[in-house]
C-alpha cells in the first residue's frame, strides 16, 4: 500500500498501544515516521518494528508537554526528510479519581500532557505546512470528551479541549491546505485497559452495541483514513471508533 507515500509523519507517544499501532500502520501505507515516545526503550522498539516490516522510522524521546521536546520530533522529521505533512497527536495518561479527592497538580499534568502537548505539537507543525499549503493533523481525543466519566473529569476536560482546538484550529487553516481532524475513541484493548478489571470489562462490553471492545488496529485505521487524500473533504470531524458505545 503507498496510500501514504508522500507523508513524512510524527507519531506522540507511538511506543506502545494505540500510538504504535497508527505508526506501523502510517508506514504500512508508506509514510516514513518519527515515533516520539516518553520512553526511550518504548520508541525504539516501535522503530525496529516497522524496519522489520520494511518501514522507515526514526525514535524522538521526549515529553509532549516539554516545548524543546516537541522540537527535537520535528527537527528530527525535517531534517531526515525535508518536512513534516503529517502530525498525530496521541500521547495521553489516564488516572482516575474523584474531582473532591483531585490535587490541583492532577490536573495540571492531565491539562499539560493532553491538551498542552496537542497545542505545542499542533503550533510547531502549522507553519511548515501553511508554507507548504498542505499538511493534515489528526488528533487522538476520546468519546469521554464527549459524554464525560465518572473519576475522569480532568482527562474528559483534556479531550473535550482537543476536540475544540482541533474545530478551531480546522476553521482556520483548511482553505490554506491544511486539514485537522480528531478520533474519539471507545474502549480499546490497550494495556492501560487491559490493566482494569475483568467485571468491570465485562460489564463495558455488555453495553456495547457490538458488544466488544475495540483493538489498537481500528484506531489506526481511522487516523490513516483521515490522514490520506481519501478524507479530503474531512475538516473538523471527530470519527468515533468506539464499538457504538456513543452514537452522535
Ligand atoms: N485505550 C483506550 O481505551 C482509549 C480510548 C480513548 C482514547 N484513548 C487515547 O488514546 C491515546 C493512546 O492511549 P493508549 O490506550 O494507547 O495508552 P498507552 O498507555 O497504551 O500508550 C500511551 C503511550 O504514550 C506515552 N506517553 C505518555 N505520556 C507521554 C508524554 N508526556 N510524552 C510522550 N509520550 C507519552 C506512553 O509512554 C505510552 O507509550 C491516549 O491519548 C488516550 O487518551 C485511549
Amino acid at each position: 500500500m503507498s496510500r501514504l507515500s508522500h507523508h513524512a509523519a510524527v507519531v506522540t507517544g507511538a511506543g506502545a498501544g494505540i500510538g504504535r499501532a497508527i505508526a506501523l500502520r502510517l508506514a504500512g501505507e508508506g509514510a516514513r515516521v518519527v515515533v516520539n515516545d516518553l520512553d526511550a526503550a518504548s520508541a525504539d522498539e516501535t522503530v525496529a518494528m516497522i524496519a522489520a516490516a520494511g518501514g522507515t522510522a526514526l525514535a524522538a524521546q521526549g515529553d509532549v508537554s516539554v516545548e524543546a521536546d516537541v522540537d527535537r520530533a520535528f527537527a528530527t522529521c525535517e531534517q531526515a526528510w525535508g518536512g513534516c505533512s503529517l502530525l498525530v497527536n496521541n500521547a495521553g495518561v489516564v488516572q482516575q479519581v474523584r474531582l473532591a479527592e483531585m490535587a490541583p497538580d492532577d490536573w495540571d499534568r492531565m491539562i499539560a500532557v493532553h491538551l498542552r502537548g496537542c497545542f505545542l505539537g499542533c503550533r510547531r507543525a502549522i507553519g511548515p505546512m501553511l508554507a507548504a499549503g498542505s499538511g493534515a493533523i489528526v488528533n487522538i481525543a476520546s468519546q469521554l470528551g464527549q459524554i464525560g466519566g465518572i473519576e475522569l473529569s480532568h482527562y474528559s476536560a483534556a479531550k473535550a479541549g482537543i476536540i475544540g482546538l482541533t474545530k478551531s484550529l480546522a476553521r482556520e487553516v483548511s482553505a490554506a491546505g491544511v486539514r485537522v481532524n480528531a478520533v474519539a475513541p471507545g474502549p480499546i484493548n490497550t494495556e492501560l485497559v487491559l490493566a482494569l478489571s475483568d467485571d468491570w470489562r465485562k460489564a463495558k462490553a455488555a453495553e456495547l452495541p457490538l458488544g466488544h471492545f475495540g483493538a489498537p488496529e481500528d484506531v489506526a485505521a481511522t487516523a490513516a483514513f483521515l490522514a490520506s487524500d481519501d478524507a479530503k473533504i474531512y475538516v473538523g470531524q471527530t470519527l468515533g471508533p468506539n464499538s457504538g458505545d456513543v452514537m452522535l
